[in-house]
């Protein structure tokens, strides 16, 4: 093993971080016809870096055109039959190498195909690092929703090289790190202490965050694997970030999800400090490493009705109240708490007060 690499042990299957090597090599042996999927900017970035590691093995190669507008059933019925065509059985194995769509998507092609073939996640996003490839979900969107079809199904393994970050542009590095300050935000203080200390994330030594990062997801699912409770944890900033996220997709100067979600998450914490759970200091110390971070894009108060709107829409709410995950300090998240509107919207005005300063 390289002396860099590490290894986070679950119950039945591995996350190696690090380059990718001999254990990657071993895992794929047995195995009859092996697929690697790609987009067709991990085809060019991160295809090379597999090649190499598995030169003696006859990888066939699947590719789609990257992007979220492919994540849906069209692109598996292509998937599939390109697989049928190729003759292959339930001795084959999938390597998904890509970000968040790659790995749900391929995920899901691989865990239906002939009643499920294995398959082993190589995430190359930062996103798709600390959050996607833990937990199992898998799935496309579908009739207009996210995430709407699909399964949970644990990899063969995960392999996490914080290599692949150097190809991958600035503005979706930024976007991924945004999962794992809410990864520190409701779990570890610690970590929370540890990463204010990052503010040019150009300069950053990876794979420790990652390793880190991942241990608290894994952590938060392995004690709740199909989210009936803890698990809601992680939709800190979600609530009002997937709001402002679907609202921006329209617009002419959408937001990356991560982008959407810190602002989420300055808003979440703005109703934690109202409700008295963190206190003034703590929500400027999370506002501030926030918009180091992310800036403070502007939102317009035009928007706040159809926020809310959105806000009411979403799956998660029960009996009508619209559902929020809180911080109770930094470090420590707080499941199922309600705010009202009127509230929600001086949440907004908190955060919109940044944007204009
Ligand atoms: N399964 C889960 O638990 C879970 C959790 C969070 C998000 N998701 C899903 O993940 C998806 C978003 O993931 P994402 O942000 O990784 O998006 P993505 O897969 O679309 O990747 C973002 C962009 O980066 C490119 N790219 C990927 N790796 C690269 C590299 N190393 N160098 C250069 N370019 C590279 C891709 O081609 C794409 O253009 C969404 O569909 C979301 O629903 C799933
Ligand atoms: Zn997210």
């Amino acid at each position: 093993m390289d002396e860099n690499s590490t290894v986070l042990q679950l119950h039945d299957y591995q996350i190696h971080f690090g380059t990718l090597g001999p254990e990657l090599v071993d895992l794929v042996s047995p195995y009859g016809k092996i697929f690697v999927l790609v987009d067709d900017n991990t085809r060019l970035h991160c295809l090379p870096v597999l090649q190499v590691c598995l030169q003696n093995t006859k990888l066939h190669i699947l590719e789609i055109d990257s992007g979220e507008q492919h994540k849906n059933l069209d692109t598996c019925q292509r998937l599939w039959k390109e697989m049928f065509a190729l003759r292959s059985d339930r001795s084959s194995l999938l390597i998904n190498l890509g970000g968040g769509v790659i790995g749900d998507m391929g995920g899901f092609v691989a865990s239906t195909y002939m009643r499920g073939i294995d398959f082993v996640q190589i995430p190359t996003t930062l996103l798709s690092q600390v959050d996607a490839s833990v937990g199992g979900k898998l799935g496309v969107d579908f009739n207009g929703l996210k995430n709407s079809v699909g399964l949970f199904r644990n990899p063969l393994a995960v392999f996490i090289n914080p290599e692949f970050l150097q190809t991958l542009p600035a503005q979706e590095v930024r976007s991924g790190y945004a999962e794992v300050i809410k990864h520190a935000l409701i779990q570890d203080v610690a970590a929370w202490k540890k990463i204010q200390k990052i503010t040019d994330l150009e300069a950053v030594s990876w794979q420790e965050i990652i390793h880190e990062s991942v241990a608290i997801k894994h952590q938060i699912v392995r004690e709740d694997p199909h989210e009936l409770g803890l698990r809601k944890l992680l939709n800190f900033g979600h609530t009002i970030g997937h709001a402002i996220e679907s609202v921006f997709l329209e617009s002419s100067k959408p937001l990356l999800h991560g982008e959407a979600i810190a602002i989420g998450m300055i808003c979440e914490s703005y109703i934690s400090a109202a409700k008295g759970k963190i206190d003034e200091e703590e929500l400027t110390q999370v506002t501030a490493y926030l918009c180091t971070i992310f800036g403070s894009p502007a939102i317009d108060p035009v928007d706040y009705d159809e926020f809310i709107i959105r806000m009411q829409g979403d799956k998660k709410n029960t009996a009508g109240m619209i559902n929020f995950t809180l911080l109770e300090k930094p470090g420590k998240g707080l499941i199922n708490q309600t705010a009202d509107e009127e509230l929600i919207k001086a949440s907004l005005d908190y955060y919109h007060r940044l944007s204009i300063v």
